[in-house]
């Protein structure tokens, strides 16, 4: 495993996943994805910082949309990343369980001027399968108590048009979590798209330090799992 010691500070999910802060209740009796995550937003009028995440602005910073400028962001949450991508040139659909997540997704690119270039979708990822034929697919933190990392993965792998990117961030798994489950290393995740990367150039496999504050204003140090791959052109 390389550490590359990136250092970044914050980002969309700055706070580095406070959704899982005294996480062993998080998700208990939760009758449906949508309910669970419509429950965890209300609790809060921002739960995220609204800033781009750090290693999507790293890692796309350099990828111009080209002739196929489409992005797909799953699990999109308040839509900063969204919003950042279509800044960047990129026509995005944006998806995420939570309408209550998705209106204030839609708010802040109104208030961002790019609501044009946005289309904002509520799916659940559990069942629902995107379009392929994407320029670029990124899922961020896309953890959830309800949800198989593995196969989330492997759908977002799925939407990559040939010669696209495919960039999939998600915490590392550090000490003892109650939610270790549903992170993942990157040997985890690299064996999870066994078979699913075989016609692929992984770029990036690695994990990456962030520095974050949370909200009681103590800085933490947390490790990220980041890949960025590209689909081979046929
Ligand atoms: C930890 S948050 C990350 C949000 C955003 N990507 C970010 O980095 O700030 C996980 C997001 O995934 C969404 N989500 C969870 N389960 C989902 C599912 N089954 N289908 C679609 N979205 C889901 C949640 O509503 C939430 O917005």
């Amino acid at each position: 495993m390389e550490h590359s010691g990136t250092h970044t500070s914050g980002g969309q999910h700055g706070d580095g996943g406070n959704h899982d802060g005294g996480a062993h209740t998080f998700g208990a009796g939760a009758e449906s994805a949508e309910q669970l995550w419509d429950d965890r937003y209300r609790e809060q009028s921002r739960i995220w910082s609204g800033r781009p995440n750090p290693q999507l602005v790293v890692e796309a910073a350099g990828s111009v949309p080209g002739h196929n400028a489409t992005a797909l962001d799953l699990g999109c949450g308040e839509g900063a990343d969204a919003i950042w991508l279509a800044q960047q040139g990129w026509a995005v659909t944006a998806v995420d369980v939570s309408a209550v997540a998705l209106e204030r997704a839609s708010a802040h690119a109104a208030e961002s001027a790019v609501a044009e270039r946005i289309s904002f979708q509520r799916q659940d990822l559990a069942t629902w399968r995107p379009d392929t034929g994407y320029g670029l697919v990124s899922s961020q933190y896309l953890h959830s108590p309800l949800l198989d990392w593995r196969a989330s993965a492997a759908t977002a792998a799925g939407a990559v048009a040939p010669g696209g990117t495919l960039l999939v961030v998600g915490h590392y798994p550090q000490g003892q979590h109650p939610a270790r489950e549903t992170f993942y290393t990157p040997e985890e995740l690299a064996a999870a798209l066994d078979g699913v990367l075989d016609a692929w150039t992984v770029n990036v496999l690695e994990t990456r330090e962030r520095f974050v504050t949370g909200a009681d204003g103590e800085s933490r140090t947390l490790v990220d799992t980041v890949l960025r791959a590209t689909r081979n052109k046929r």
